[in-house]
């Protein structure tokens, strides 16, 4: 069976207190739209369409970012849920199967809970995600008829009766693509927000003789992010969830509660990752690597038996080679570390690709920005950068080079070369006693 997300993102979000569209903050570290995404993409869906309004380019950026096939439908007027679906319908033309409509707000969707709703349809033309909630607030309430579902009625339209139902909608619904839009299209306005809910297909569907059913998921996993709480909340939730999911997949964390993930990394079985490291975007760690104490990752590879840190930073287009080893107070920038290189103390390496087995002595610097262009430093493999070398992009260290310590190199260094770019020393014998000797007498001369 084919498979077509709908992921509702055109709400403005108020009461974030924001700028920014709410689905676009961040929870582990990637917008909170990626998230449900991720959730929906287990599903292997053929078709995916995100409703955008508020913030509507820059939601779409972050969604086309994620997934290019995504495809985007405006919202220009929020109307309702069911407004929103319908939203998504030319986006849909020639597809066939189920749809699934997911919220853009609700990061914790588990993707078995997802199978479980589209596994339901075999028993039901309408499937909807429900949960007991402990506070059923303003949730919609599902009227239950024995296994069936009658109708969804929203909290301000409801009866004292119906507001006593504990069980409630959590937005998700499943239905075969051409049925849902068709029951979306029937749905009306007369209500207490004048909107259109995409709840009211279901009492619209049974009146049809069509059947509609429950999947039940923990309250957690349905949990929207409406406010800054909420979202600082979730961020404590995910980050629970990813020490869990790393631990589970084989990888030491020394300290868990102290590291901090991200939606996508990838930690490989036998990492030992330290104490207070924190992994931006886009790290992957191999089998068998390790990160020490207080490291900061981002959009970075390590690769196995490398040992970063403890205080390294790798920024984005880090790429470490087996073995290699980056020590305390490196900065690493868009630069490949071939096998075995070592970049141990105080250094920054930025546009720059590091030959197997270099080593680069403490506080060397690839001045790499111009102020207008940003260059490339090579170092060959085997080369030995002194300490204290800068090195004036674009340059290139041959294989086996080396440099004297305190060089500014600005020019290429054959390989097998030694470069040596600082004056010459100047000893002058007994200088250092007669030079203290003037100044305290001078001193004295001004105190007296
Ligand atoms: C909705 C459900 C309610 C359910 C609750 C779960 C309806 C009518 N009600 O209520 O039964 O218990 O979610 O959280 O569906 N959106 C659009 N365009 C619109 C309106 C909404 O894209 O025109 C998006 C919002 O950005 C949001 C989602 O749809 O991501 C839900 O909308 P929201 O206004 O939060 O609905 P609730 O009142 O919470
Ligand atoms: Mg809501």
């Amino acid at each position: 069976m084919s498979i077509a997300l709908i992921v509702l993102a055109a709400g403005q979000g108020s009461r974030m207190n924001s700028d920014i569209p709410k689905v676009l903050h961040r929870l582990g570290g990637a917008p909170l739209v990626h998230h449900a995404l991720q959730a929906g993409l287990a599903l292997e869906p053929s078709a995916c369409v995100v409703v955008t309004g508020h913030g509507g380019a820059a939601v779409a950026r972050a969604v086309t970012g994620f997934l290019p096939e995504a495809a985007i439908a405006e919202q220009t007027e929020q109307l309702g849920t069911a407004h929103a679906v319908l939203t998504a319908a030319p986006r849909l033309e020639g597809f066939s199967g189920d749809a699934i409509v997911l919220y853009a707000d609700t990061p914790f969707i588990r993707p078995e809970t997802l199978r479980a709703m589209a596994d339901a349809r075999t028993r039901h033309d309408i499937v909807v995600l429900g949960f007991e909630a402990a506070d059923p607030g303003l949730y919609g309430r599902l009227v239950m008829a024995d296994d069936m579902l009658e109708r969804i009625v929203e909290a301000r339209d409801a009866t004292d009766e119906e507001l006593a139902i504990r069980l409630c909608n959590s937005g998700v619904v499943c239905a075969d693509a051409a049925v849902l839009m068709r029951l979306a299209a029937a749905v009306g306005n007369a209500n207490a927000k004048g909107e259109y809910y995409l709840t009211d297909i279901v009492a619209i569907a049974r009146a049809e003789g069509l059947s509609a059913g429950v999947v039940r998921c923990n309250e957690a996993e349905t949990l929207g992010i409406n406010t800054r709480a909420e979202l600082a909340a979730a961020e404590a939730t995910f980050q629970a969830r990813a020490r869990a999911e790393a631990l589970d997949g084989g990888a030491t964390l020394i300290a868990p509660e102290t590291i901090f993930f991200a939606l996508d990394t990838w930690i490989g079985r036998d990492a030992v990752i330290g104490p207070n490291v924190v992994f931006g975007p886009g790290v992957t760690i191999e089998t068998g690597a390790e990160v020490r104490a207080f490291c900061h990752l981002e959009g970075c590879h390590i690769s196995r038996g490398a040992i970063i840190g403890p205080f390294a930073r790798l920024r984005p287009g880090a790429e470490i080679a087996e073995h290699a080893r980056v020590g305390n107070f490196v900065e690493i920038k868009n630069a490949v570390l071939d096998e075995g290189a070592k970049i141990n103390h105080l250094s920054y390496i930025g546009d720059a690709h590091v030959g197997e087995g270099a080593n680069i002595g403490a506080g060397t610097i690839t001045c790499n920005y111009d102020g207008v262009s940003k260059h490339r430093t090579e170092i060959g493999a085997n080369a030995f950068v002194g300490s204290n070398t800068m090195l004036v992009a674009p340059v290139r260290l041959g294989a086996d080079a080396m440099t004297g310590s305190g060089s500014v190199v600005t020019a290429d260094v054959p390989d097998g070369a030694l470069a040596i770019a600082r004056a010459r020393q100047v000893t002058k014998p007994g200088l250092a006693l007669r030079l203290l000797e003037r100044l305290r007498a001078a001193r004295g001369r001004s105190a007296g």
